[in-house]
């Protein structure tokens, strides 16, 4: 038996978004989402589901507020739904939009955990795409406009700030792979789109900084490691692509002012460019507070041409797999970390979503057995510690999720949460995952 025994001022959370889990689509004014338009598109989303009712959080919160301070829990992320605060995007602000998020956040605080708020989880307001989205420029202004009213209304109360979530999913899967809205096929434009993020990005931390609001910002990417089948320069080359797609790609502009320029070679010999105007870079290296990491999965991979974008394919190696089929790689998740680290320095970094998919139903005594959960997050904090112990300078972990909720394309089939929604009823049911998260809490370090 080894003791994993983590330092004391890690801050400890769940993690979830807007349009996941509040559900209340048509109330008090909120304006449609991509979202909402995306899974009404016949065979986008799994079972036709969307996210009107989702776990009916915007009413349900309290509930939710009083699971999370059972867990113990200190920090908690969650995202802001944009189109409840600008239903068109830009123009008149909604106010039941803000008085909701002040009625949540008030009781959180009142409960003792801390908010981590983000700005951008994927609910774009469906009117700026129809003015053409992220690919439009106009579209960066209005979210600086909606940033700069989240700021200031909310200075004092929220200290804790991400821009984007995730801008390789609401680029590339949402506009090159097409699985997400508003789900095109076409690599300039997701190209474009992940551009206009970075610069949404860094002009919403410029508007950040010259308001002097309290408190820190930062954006939280998502991560995969890519371990190369052999020695191979060409194996080496391919999984270097294949994990800078997520990495570099979109690090590279923010601590480094500058796209990596192996990836725009090859970007070229696909024909496609980055749309840089002049002065975009020296916008999007603004300095953070801190970086958010997103680690779920990774994997062993090897060149072989014509392969997807990268000439890079997979190669099982028979990983066990969670539900939805992720390969269960912690080691991926420790090797990510120090590579982030030896390579963009001691940034402050916060684990802003880990977790995994297992669809336990509750059984005849009541309890939801997710036992495979539990052992990813074992896994999963070990290989944190180990990251910490080597000395990653991690300030806190969020595990995603707290509820199980719209698993996006997947519909309500996948199940991520600690606690189990049934979706019929809405009642939560602690999992027993929950409840060893909880223990752990209670004393910081668990046997392996
Ligand atoms: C997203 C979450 C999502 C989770 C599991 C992340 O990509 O930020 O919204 O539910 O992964 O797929």
């Amino acid at each position: 038996m080894a003791i994993i025994q983590f330092p004391k001022d890690l801050k400890w959370g769940t993690a979830t978004a807007s349009y996941q889990i509040e559900g209340a689509a048509h109330e008090d004014g909120r304006g449609l989402s991509i979202w909402d338009t995306f899974s009404r598109t016949p065979g986008k989303v799994y079972n036709g589901d969307n996210g009107d009712i989702a776990c009916d959080s915007y009413h349900r919160y309290e509930e939710d507020i009083a699971l999370m301070k059972d867990l113990g829990i200190t920090t908690y992320r969650f995202s802001v739904a944009w189109p409840r605060i600008f239903p068109n995007g830009t123009g008149e602000v909604n106010q039941a939009g803000l008085d909701f998020y002040h009625r949540f956040v008030d009781a959180l605080v009142e409960a003792g955990i801390e908010p981590m708020c983000t700005l951008y989880h994927w609910d774009l307001p469906q009117a700026l795409q129809d003015k053409g989205g992220w690919d439009n420029r106009e579209t960066i202004d209005a979210f600086v406009n909606y940033s700069e009213v989240m700021f200031k209304e909310f200075e004092g109360k929220i200290d804790n700030w991400i821009t984007f979530n995730e801008p390789w999913c609401s680029s590339f899967l949402s506009n090159f792979i097409g699985a997400h809205a508003p789900g095109h096929t076409d690599l300039q434009l997701a190209t474009n789109v992940a551009h206009h993020l970075l610069v949404a990005h860094g002009k919403a931390v410029q508007k950040f900084r010259e308001l002097g609001i309290k408190g820190q910002i930062g954006y939280a990417p998502n991560v995969e490691w890519n371990e190369p089948y052999s020695n191979k320069q060409e194996d080496i080359d391919a999984c270097k692509r294949a994990s800078a797609f997520f990495i570099e790609w979109f690090f590279d502009p923010v601590f480094k002012g500058s796209y990596p320029q192996f990836m725009i070679d090859w970007f070229e010999k696909k024909g496609v460019k980055v749309p840089v105007l002049d002065g975009d870079l020296e916008i999007i290296n603004q300095p953070i507070d801190f970086l958010g990491i997103n680690y779920y999965t990774g994997s062993v991979g090897r060149y072989k041409e014509n392969e997807g974008l990268f000439d890079h394919e997979r190669v099982d190696r028979g990983y066990e797999k969670t539900d939805i089929g992720w390969n269960i790689y912690p080691d991926g998740f420790y090797n990510v970390l120090k590579y982030i680290s030896d390579n963009y320095g001691q940034i402050p970094i916060y684990i802003t979503e880990n977790g995994s998919c297992y669809n336990d139903e509750p059984q005849q005594d009541g309890k939801v057995h997710d036992y495979g959960r539990l052992n990813y997050l074992r896994q999963h904090l070990t290989a944190l510690n180990r990251a910490i112990e080597s000395g990653v300078n991690i300030k806190g972990y969020m595990t995603w999720s707290l509820l199980d909720n719209f698993e996006w394309a997947e519909g309500y089939k996948m199940r991520f949460g600690i606690v189990h929604v049934n979706y019929r009823t809405l009642e939560r049911t602690p999992k027993e995952s929950y409840y060893w998260y909880k223990k752990f809490l209670e004393n910081k370090w668990f046997e392996v």
